[in-house]
C-alpha cells in the first residue's frame, strides 16, 4: 500500500504551519514579548528560531522523510539502532499527553463560540467595565468548575472536550491529504483573514498606538538571561518541536519540496501570526486600561468583557467575540491534528490485529478512547476540590509541565544527535537538498548547527531550567 503523503505544496505548508500556530501563539507569545522588551524580544526570538529551532525542525523532517514511517520506526530506520525507537515512542506519548490537555482548552473555545454568537457574553446595560470583567471571570470559573455551585453544570467542559476530540478523529479518518491537508488549506487562510479583520477593528481604538508600542517598541533594558530561556521554550512549543508532530509530518512531505524552504516559511508565518494576534488583542486592553495578562485569564475573562464594551453597539461585540473564538478554535484544531496524527501513524503502522495492520478508523477509535479518558480527567482536574493532583499540580498542569519542560527539549536534542552523529553526513545532505535539487550552501550551515550548536545550547538551557 502506498504511504500517505501531502498532495500539494501549499497544503503541506498549511498543515505544518497549522501545527505550529496554536494557542501558544495567540495567548502566550504577545504577552511574553510585551513583558520582555517588545521588539527586543522579537529580534532575540527570531534569531533563536532561525539558529536553534530551524535546525531542530530540519533534523526532525530528515528523520521522518528518510524513515518514511511513524516517529518510532523513523527513529530506528534513520539511526540504524533499535534503541532510538524508545525516544520515538516517548515523543508519541508526549504528543498524546499534550493533546489531552489541549482538547480541554480547545473545548472551551467551542463553548465560547456559541456563548458569543448567542449574545450570552453581552454587557448588561450601563455596567462598568470592571464589573463586566468580574462577571466574565465568574462565568468562566463557573463553567470550568472552579466556582462554588456550578450553574452551567459540571458536564459542560467535559462534553466540549470530547466533542473537540471526536471532531479531530473524524477529520483524521479521512486521511492525511483528504482530511488534515484539506481542512488546513481552508482553516489557515481563514485564520489569517480573521486576524486581519480583528487587527483592522483594533486600529480604530484609542489605545492602538499604546498597544502596538507595548509589543513592538524595543526596550533592551528588559532583556535578561531569563529572556533568552523564555524565547527558546516559547519557540519549541510554538513550532511543535521535540515531540512526534514534525517527524510525522516530515514523513508526508514530498521529495520535490525543499525542507529548508518549508521550515523557513513556517517559522516566518508563525512569528507573523503571533505579532498579528498581539495587535488584535492589546489595543483594547490599553484603550480600557486593563492589566495585560496571558493564558485563560486573558482570553476567557478579560477579552470577552472588552469585546462587549467595543464602540459601535452590542452587535459589534457579538461579531468580534464570535470571530475571535472561531480563530482560537481554528488555531487549536490544526495543532491538535498533528498531535493526533503522530499517534495514528504509529498505531496503523505498528499494531496488528489477526495479522493485519489496523485501518485509520480503527486506530482512531482506540486513540479516541485512550486520549478521551485522559482528557476527561484533565478537564475534571481543573474543578474545585478535585483530587487529581500530581506533585502539587493538577493533572492538567502536570502534563503541561512534564512535556514542555522535560520531553520537548530532550526530544529536540535527540533529533539533532541522530542527524548529526548517527546518520551519515551525505545521507542527511541528500535528504535536505532532495538529492541535489536544492541549494546545498545553507544546508551545510544547518548541518553544523544541528550537530554541534543545538544539542549543547538546548542541553545547557534544559539543565538551567531545571535548577
Ligand atoms: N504549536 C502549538 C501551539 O503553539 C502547540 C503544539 C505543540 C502543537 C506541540 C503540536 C505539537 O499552540
Amino acid at each position: 500500500m502506498a504511504r500517505n503523503q501531502f498532495a500539494s505544496k501549499f497544503g503541506t505548508l498549511a498543515a505544518i504551519a497549522g501545527s505550529a500556530v496554536g494557542l501558544g501563539n495567540i495567548w502566550r507569545f504577545p504577552y511574553v514579548a510585551g513583558n520582555n522588551g517588545g521588539a527586543a524580544f522579537l529580534i532575540i526570538y527570531t534569531v533563536i528560531c532561525l539558529l536553534i529551532s530551524v535546525p531542530v525542525m530540519l533534523s526532525e523532517f530528515v528523520i521522518g522523510r528518510k524513515g518514511q514511517s511513524n516517529t518510532y520506526r523513523s527513529f530506528i530506520k534513520s539511526s540504524g539502532h533499535k534503541g532510538w525507537g524508545v525516544v520515538g515512542a516517548v515523543e508519541i506519548f508526549a504528543g498524546l499527553a499534550i493533546l489531552a490537555f489541549y482538547c480541554v482548552v480547545a473545548g472551551w473555545s467551542l463553548e465560547y463560540i456559541f456563548a458569543s454568537a448567542m449574545g450570552e457574553l453581552r454587557a448588561v446595560e450601563g455596567i462598568e467595565l470592571t464589573d463586566q470583567i468580574a462577571r466574565m471571570g465568574i462565568r468562566f470559573d463557573d463553567f470550568v468548575g472552579k466556582g462554588g455551585e456550578p450553574i452551567l453544570g459540571v458536564w459542560r467542559p467535559v462534553a466540549w472536550t470530547i466533542i473537540f476530540l471526536a471532531l479531530n478523529c473524524i477529520v483524521l479518518a479521512f486521511g492525511v491529504s483528504k482530511g488534515i491537508e484539506r481542512c488546513s488549506k481552508f482553516m489557515i487562510p481563514a485564520l489569517f483573514g480573521i486576524l486581519l479583520i480583528l487587527v483592522i477593528m483594533s486600529v480604530r481604538l484609542d489605545g492602538f498606538a499604546a498597544g502596538a508600542a507595548f509589543l513592538l517598541k524595543p526596550d533592551w533594558s528588559a532583556v535578561t538571561p531569563q529572556t533568552i530561556m523564555d524565547a527558546l521554550g516559547q519557540s519549541f512549543f510554538s513550532l511543535s518541536l521535540g515531540m512526534a508532530a514534525m517527524t510525522t509530518y516530515g514523513s508526508y512531505i514530498q521529495k520535490e519540496q525543499s525542507l529548508v524552504g518549508v521550515s523557513f516559511t513556517v517559522v516566518i508565518a508563525t512569528v507573523l501570526m503571533a505579532i498579528l494576534a498581539g495587535l488584535a488583542i492589546f489595543p483594547s486592553t490599553f484603550t480600557y486600561g486593563v492589566e495585560v495578562s496571558s493564558g485563560p485569564g486573558l482570553v476567557f475573562k478579560t477579552l470577552p468583557a472588552l469585546f462587549a464594551s467595543l464602540p459601535g453597539g452590542s452587535w459589534v461585540g457579538v461579531f468580534v467575540s464570535t470571530l475571535f473564538f472561531i480563530l482560537l478554535f481554528f488555531a487549536a484544531v490544526t495543532s491538535s491534528f498533528s498531535l493526533l496524527e503522530a499517534g495514528t501513524a504509529y498505531v496503523t503502522e505498528e499494531w496488528t490485529y489477526k495479522g493485519k495492520h489496523m485501518s485509520r478508523p480503527v486506530a482512531l477509535t482506540i486513540l479516541f478512547v485512550i486520549v478521551g479518558s485522559l482528557s476527561v480527567l484533565c478537564a475534571m482536574s481543573q474543578m474545585e476540590g478535585s483530587s487529581l493532583i500530581i506533585m502539587e499540580n493538577s493533572l492538567f498542569d502536570f502534563l503541561d509541565k512534564l512535556t514542555s519542560n522535560i520531553i520537548l527539549p530532550l526530544g529536540g536534542i535527540a533529533a539533532c544527535i541522530v542527524v548529526g552523529w548517527s546518520m551519515k553526513k551525505q545521507v542527511v545532505i541528500n535528504e535536505l537538498t532532495s538529492e541535489g535539487q536544492f541549494n546545498a550552501k545553507l544546508v551545510e550551515f544547518f548541518y553544523f548547527f544541528a550537530k554541534w550548536v543545538c544539542p549543547i545550547v538546548i542541553f545547557y538551557m534544559f539543565i538551567k531550567g531545571l535548577l
